[in-house]
């Protein structure tokens, strides 16, 4: 869910509206907004997209200088304007908007439900105004205290703002496990789950940690722990800038951060490699690369696209460094009484930095004596911050659900996090050290090359628009971009798609395939080459309509498979980061072409805060 809260000497409506467009890519089956001015409090609400919320605000006198607005992804209770946030409280003298789930709300539920209390909603959200009202009432408290006090007793996660009709110059804000930034600006604060709604009035930024609670009363702003201890804020600067959060002249967020990704592959290496000099530094592993170089094992965790990835990561490590490499779905991991040892690194994977359950592994395995190292794209996430070293992936802020620049800038990362691990155990050669660096350093001219043929990637996908089911197929290191290509096809097109490694097929898969099978199969010139050509033949066989990725100067596969997407050379070790690209292509064109929601698509959400 996304949150954002102003109080100040502006309008406060627009500008939540706007906040909460930002913030729609976490979230966006309702949304709806509370305003505080001198005629008490007022909630609207609406199942649907923020423009949605605006259809319903039109004509409606708003005028309010503090204000709060909430975009969701539901958790408990379906998508409703009743279970829309924000919540108003029994007597609607407080409203509260939420992000995270009250994990004891039941218990808590049930005691006020004692008290004759009743309930609109089916919210553990509401759950918790309800609680807050009642200790209000209950001990005379102020609204600080009372939400102090409540939370003290919530197990879970959140991060709330809350407002009161009683004093139309306050609000108060806590967080713990979900993400929340305080903008701080001239007599005016800006509350919200990430800096993108507040650049534009303030750079100057304040990041709630968890167990906090952020006051805001007649211009000041205090913060104090849920233990009551008063704390100074510390006030940072942001670097995003605007542009980078903005669509810059495409269609959606998700083509221009395809099209970005010269520019973040290159980002990402930026001031690590020199390949002339034949030198890679990564100042934040820096202290920690005896440790990972003598680490008996790895173990990488993540979700979705990370987690993809993850298992690139594994063949790379594996074969550069020697360092067994096990790769876990971060949910199963935290919930399976996982061995770690001394000596074993856990590397966590997260473009948001903010996924609970990654969040979650990642707090068990430091429980166990492990060393967490983080890849991240969000500077100051959570999981940054939890881990005790990392690698940051520069990718820039990445807006479309479907991940695309993240994957290829984290794929970058963790080769140079291999290549540095196998330079310090010796396991690599020097010419194969710095040839791996020199053909890093090409990349991005190479991803342009690819993009530049995009419109071939968009007359395949016209042929295949209205295709029922895919099969993605690779071998190796193309076996997890396989499965990456057909997470992109389900995500954004709502097409049934499956990633198989190609020798797998023979195991089960290949009775799906008939004429109507669209098989997508990664077939560039590396060692496997010729066995994912057998694979091919098993296919067509089979009368299955086969679309091969292969590499430019190949003259045997044209005429052997029904179409052709050629992509330049790469040593193999780096080969996901090219031949990825015409599959995010392939999704994206699909997806548009059958008039999908591109960057937001139904069901999901782009960063995960509850598990
Ligand atoms: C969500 C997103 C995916 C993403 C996954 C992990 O499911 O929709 O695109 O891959 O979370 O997110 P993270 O931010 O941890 O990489």
């Amino acid at each position: 869910c996304g949150i954002v809260a102003y109080v100040g000497h502006r309008e406060a409506a627009p500008l939540v509206l706007k906040g909460l467009k930002r913030l729609e890519y976490r979230g966006y089956d309702s949304a709806g907004i509370a305003l505080l001015n001198g005629n008490g409090l007022k909630v609207y609400k609406k199942k649907g997209k923020v423009t949605d919320l605006e259809g319903e605000l039109a004509g409606k006198e708003l005028h309010a200088t503090i204000g709060m607005g909430h975009t969701r992804w539901a958790t408990h209770g379906e998508p409703n304007d009743a279970n829309a946030h924000p919540h108003y409280s029994f007597h609607r003298k407080l409203a509260i908007i939420h992000n995270g789930i009250i994990e004891n709300y039941a218990a808590i539920k049930k005691s006020l439900l004692a008290k004759g209390r009743e309930f609109r909603s089916e919210t553990d959200t509401e759950v918790l105004i309800q609680f807050i009202e009642d200790i209000q009432e209950n001990t005379g408290s102020s609204l600080e205290e009372a939400v102090r006090l409540a939370l003290q007793e919530v197990v879970g996660a959140y991060a709330i703002v809350v407002i009161s009709e009683d004093n139309p110059t306050q609000l108060v804000a806590a967080r713990k496990g979900s993400p929340l930034v305080i903008g701080v600006g001239e007599n005016e604060f800006f509350f919200a789950s990430d800096a993108s709604p507040i650049i534009e009035y303030t750079k100057d930024v304040v990041y709630l940690d968890d167990y906090e609670i952020a006051v805001v009363r007649e211009g000041e702003l205090k913060i104090v722990t849920l233990e009551n201890a008063e704390k100074t804020p510390y006030v940072q600067k942001v670097e995003l800038e605007l542009e980078a959060i903005e669509k810059g002249g495409f269609d959606h967020f998700m083509l221009k951060e395809i099209f970005e990704q010269p520019r973040s592959i290159a980002d990402s290496m930026r001031g690590r490699v020199n390949a002339d000099e034949g030198t890679l530094q990564l100042g934040g592993l820096r202290d920690y690369m005896d440790k990972l170089a003598k680490s008996k094992r790895i173990v990488i965790v993540g979700c979705g696209t990370s987690w993809h990835a993850g298992l690139v990561a594994e063949y790379i490590f594996e074969e550069l460094a020697r360092i067994p490499v096990e790769v876990e779905y971060a949910s199963e991991f935290r919930y399976r009484n996982p061995i770690i040892k001394e000596g074993d690194i856990v590397i966590a994977i997260s473009q948001s930095g903010e996924t609970a359950d990654t969040l979650a592994a990642i707090e068990l395995a430091k429980s166990k004596g492990a060393t967490i190292f983080g890849v991240c794209n969000v500077v100051g996430s959570s999981i940054a911050r939890a881990t005790h070293a990392g690698a940051y992936t520069h990718a820039g802020p990445e807006i479309g659900v479907a991940s695309t620049k993240a994957f290829t800038a984290q794929v970058t990362v963790l080769t140079l996090m291999a290549l540095a691990a196998a330079q310090r155990k010796g396991t690599i050669s020097d010419s194969l050290f710095r040839q791996l660096l020199a053909e890093l350093e090409s990349i991005p001219a190479k991803v342009e090359r690819v993009l530049q043929a995009a419109d071939k990637v968009k007359e395949i996908a016209r042929i295949f628009t209205y295709a029922r089911n895919f099969i993605y197929l690779g071998r190796g290191l193309n076996f997890p971009v396989a499965l990456e290509g057909a997470l992109k096809l389900k995500e954004i097109s709502y097409i049934h798609a499956e990633g198989y490694p190609a020798a797998e097929m023979k195991h089960g898969p290949i009775a799906l395939i008939d004429e109507d099978m669209p098989v997508v199969v990664n077939a560039t010139q590396d060692s496997s080459y010729e066995k994912v050509v057998s694979n091919i033949q098993e296919v067509k066989a089979r009368k299955g309509r086969v679309i091969a990725i292969t590499t430019e100067g190949d003259t045997n596969l044209p005429g052997m498979v029904d179409f052709v997407i050629e992509i330049p050379k790469v040593h193999e070790i780096l080969m996901p980061l090219v031949s990825v690209i015409p599959l995010q292509l392939l999704a994206y064109d699909i997806a548009v072409l059958r008039g999908r929601n591109v960057d937001q698509p139904r069901n999901l959400a782009k960063s995960v805060t509850v598990e």
